[in-house]
């Protein structure tokens, strides 16, 4: 707790933090159950603790910094603004809606699961992330400066129950004109035409990027779902080599 993480103080006061577990970590310090989390939906940088002048006390002897009203308005403000950059980028489909994940929430994952839920404002499945986007992708989104987030990984909710369905995205900013896309739905949610729908959206919206010319995608040539999805995407077949199909959109004309 080295910088000025803490709210407005009048005998008692807001007790504030930069992540949900750090505030959890001295509320438990504190003796205070993490269920008296003052949260909002929608608004996680107000987050905080109501605290007694007592708590308070004890909280400074802890190593909470205090400050002072205005520096706490400071730094609301500029958590909100980090936290409402990260959620411009949106897509909605009939039943979907999709957005980047944040930096934060990536290096929330994978032990920090409730706060990485907090900051992607969605409930996650026990099976999301799966294994292949935890091994790389969610690492190099979590080191992803906020402006190339968008061509990492991208967060598939239904709107319907708030839960995260699966992701897609791409490999990283576009090199000569293309960039690849990689994808997966949790299997609970799978063939009731989820992917068809974020994929096209997704694809879409890459093709309207002005430095994206061409959506690149490879799969294994035995993987029927992701061949079959590609297709009803409108990807056409570019070649075949050491067991995986490469793919392009659109085709080649
Ligand atoms: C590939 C995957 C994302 C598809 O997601 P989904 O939401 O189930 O896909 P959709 O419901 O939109 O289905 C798209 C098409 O694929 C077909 N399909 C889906 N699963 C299938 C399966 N297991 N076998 C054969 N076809 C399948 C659907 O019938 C549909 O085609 P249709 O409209 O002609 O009937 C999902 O199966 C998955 O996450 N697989 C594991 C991860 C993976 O393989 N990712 C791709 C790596 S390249």
């Amino acid at each position: 707790m080295e910088s000025d993480h803490w709210g407005r103080w009048q005998g008692g006061g807001h007790m504030q933090a930069d992540t949900l577990e750090e505030l959890y970590a001295m509320a438990v310090r504190l003796g205070l159950s993490r269920a008296w989390l003052q949260s909002k939906p929608g608004r996680p940088w107000r987050d905080h603790y109501d605290l007694t002048a007592d708590k308070r006390e004890q909280a400074i002897a802890l190593g909470a910094i205090p400050i002072t009203a205005r520096q706490a308005a400071r730094r609301n403000s500029a958590a909100r603004r980090a936290y409402l950059d990260t959620m411009a980028e949106r897509l909605g489909t009939a039943r979907l809606e999709l957005w980047p994940l944040s930096p934060a929430a990536a290096a929330a994952l994978p032990d920090g699961r409730d706060e990485a839920a907090r900051l992607i404002g969605a409930r996650l499945p026990p099976a999301w992330p799966g294994r292949a986007v935890l091994g790389r992708a969610i690492p190099m989104q979590a080191k992803a400066r906020q402006d190339e987030a968008r061509f990492g990984i991208w967060v598939i909710v239904r709107r319907d129950i708030g839960v995260v369905v699966g992701d897609i995205g791409f490999f990283g900013p576009p090199r000569q004109g293309a960039v690849e896309v990689g994808y997966s739905i949790v299997p609970e949610h799978r063939r009731q035409g989820y992917m068809t729908e974020a994929g096209t959206a997704l694809v879409h919206w890459a093709r309207s990027q002005a430095e994206v010319d061409t959506v690149l995608a490879r799969c294994d040539e035995d993987n029927q779902a992701s061949i079959r999805t590609l297709e009803r995407l409108g990807f056409t077949r570019t070649g075949q080599t050491g067991g995986q199909i490469q793919w392009r959109f659109p085709g080649m004309p």
